[in-house]
């Protein structure tokens, strides 16, 4: 017998079919049951009627719990009132595990007790639909960087010195020596695109801040990308052209998905390219208008960015931050060397910063006062300088978080559910 994967049922509209997975509801009248089966793709409902299969193998259909891991075969029938919009009649079914009692039934639960069983609560259709278009997302990214001639330049995960200040550094005991999880692989990637031009990498990246809140994990996966002659200008037009990418990659595929999550698609369709672009100072004047309190030299906390980007309906470029706020590799403005030339995404709907970038110092001298300034230790950083002093050109990249891109894109309270296993403050099970 073929087996078929739910989402493909379409294809097999009056043929008999297997399907893997498990019971995930299960109702009978007596005469007539109906097993609704999951099998990552999707759901679909069984229906067996017992006339027809036998007193046998309705009775066994009975013993099934919640769960169980099973086999079913059945005619594939179009069936538009049906969950995915086709049913099987079944005329099979092979029990694989009985399974024990679910802790997790159809009712509410609360959101502490589905995260300490966070192994089992992504079988649940909506937590899977989340790393199904979490998939997509990535994929897409991939894709976008492959079709404009991006090298994939894998950045190491244990790493000698700081990127992204000390304060947020996990500290790691390597053979004797000091180490740290990697914050950002930026500055690898600065020496790879001095080798291949234009490099993205894609990795997990650590943060051990004392953060609690619904944007903030202490682990999180981050997109890369450097280019060797792109200035400010150029790394702004590239990530808008990668996002406007990316969120067309899932309207497109992942209809499903964002219905099982009832979010609100207009929001992403109205997503323009370009996308708006304002100054700090700017921003600053946008946040007095709304009423904030707000000194110029600041740096935005999340309130901030929430009344910033709910001012657009596409994501918001806010760039030229004071000097002061940045980190030591961003290069300052020529005009205004108070201000530097990076900038920030800001996504829309209160999701927040998703993106930071910019353009690096290409100077030797500045970098070197810079890494003083910082109090960074020179000698960890010898081979960053020498991309200063062997063919240095402009350039720029960016970073974009993929946990917070999925919280925007599935309409998500808490950046908990858009990673299989979240690492948190003070949590890390299971
Ligand atoms: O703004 P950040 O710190 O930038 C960098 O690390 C640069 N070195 C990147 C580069 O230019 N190559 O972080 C970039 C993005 C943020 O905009 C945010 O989306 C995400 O990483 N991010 C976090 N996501 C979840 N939890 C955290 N604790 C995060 N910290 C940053
Ligand atoms: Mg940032």
């Amino acid at each position: 017998m073929a087996t078929a994967l739910i989402k493909h049922l379409g294809r097999h509209v009056g043929e008999t079919v297997t399907v893997q997975g498990w019971l995930y509801n299960f109702r009978s009248s007596g005469k007539i049951s109906f097993l609704i089966v999951r099998d990552g793709t999707g759901l679909v409902q069984g229906v067996m009627v017992k006339k027809e299969v036998g007193d046998d193998l309705f009775a066994l259909a009975a013993t099934l719990t919640q769960e169980s891991s099973l086999k079913v075969t059945g005619v594939v029938r179009e069936e538009p009132r049906a969950v995915g919009g086709y049913e099987l009649t079944l005329t099979g079914l092979d029990i694989v595990s009985i399974a024990e009692e679910y802790p997790i039934s159809h009712k509410e639960h609360g959101v502490e007790f589905l995260a300490e069983r966070r192994h089992l609560w992504l079988r649940t259709p909506k937590q899977a639909a989340v790393m199904r278009i979490r998939s997509e997302i990535e994929q897409a990214f991939r894709d976008f960087f492959y079709q404009r001639d991006f090298v994939l330049a894998d950045a190491p995960v244990i790493t000698p010195a700081a990127c992204e200040g000390t304060t947020t550094l996990f500290e790691i005991d390597y053979h004797g020596d000091k180490a740290f999880l990697s914050q950002s692989g930026q500055l690898y990637n600065e020496a790879t695109a001095a080798a291949l031009g234009r490099v993205y990498c894609f990795g997990p990246t650590f943060r051990a801040e004392k953060s609690k809140t619904r944007r903030h994990l202490m682990e999180f996966w981050m997109i890369e990308a450097e280019m060797a002659y792109f200035d400010i200008d150029d790394n702004m037009k590239l990530q808008e052209e990668m996002v406007y990418y990316v969120i067309q990659r899932v309207l497109e595929r992942c209809r499903q998905e964002l219905k099982a999550l009832e979010r609100d698609v207009t929001k992403l369709e109205s997503v323009k390219l370009p996308f708006p672009r304002i100054s700090y100072t700017e921003a600053v004047e946008l946040l007095k208008k709304a009423g904030e309190e707000f000194t110029w030299g600041d740096d935005f906390g999340a309130p901030h960015e929430t009344i910033i980007g709910s001012n657009f309906e596409s994501p918001v470029f806010v760039h030229r931050y004071p000097t002061a706020i940045k980190a030591f590799y961003m290069k300052p403005d020529p005009n205004d060397p108070k201000v530097v030339l990076g900038a920030d995404l800001i996504a829309p709907e209160g999701y927040g910063e998703m993106i930071g970038g910019g353009q690096r110092i290409d100077d030797l001298g500045l970098l070197e006062q810079r890494l003083d300034e910082h109090k960074l230790p020179r000698e960890a950083f010898e081979w960053y300088l020498d991309l200063r002093r062997y063919g240095a050109v402009p350039h720029s990249g960016f970073g974009l978080g993929i946990e917070r891109t999925v919280a925007w894109i599935c309409g998500l309270d808490h950046i908990r559910e858009t990673i299989p296993f979240p690492r948190m403050l003070h949590k890390m099970y299971p």
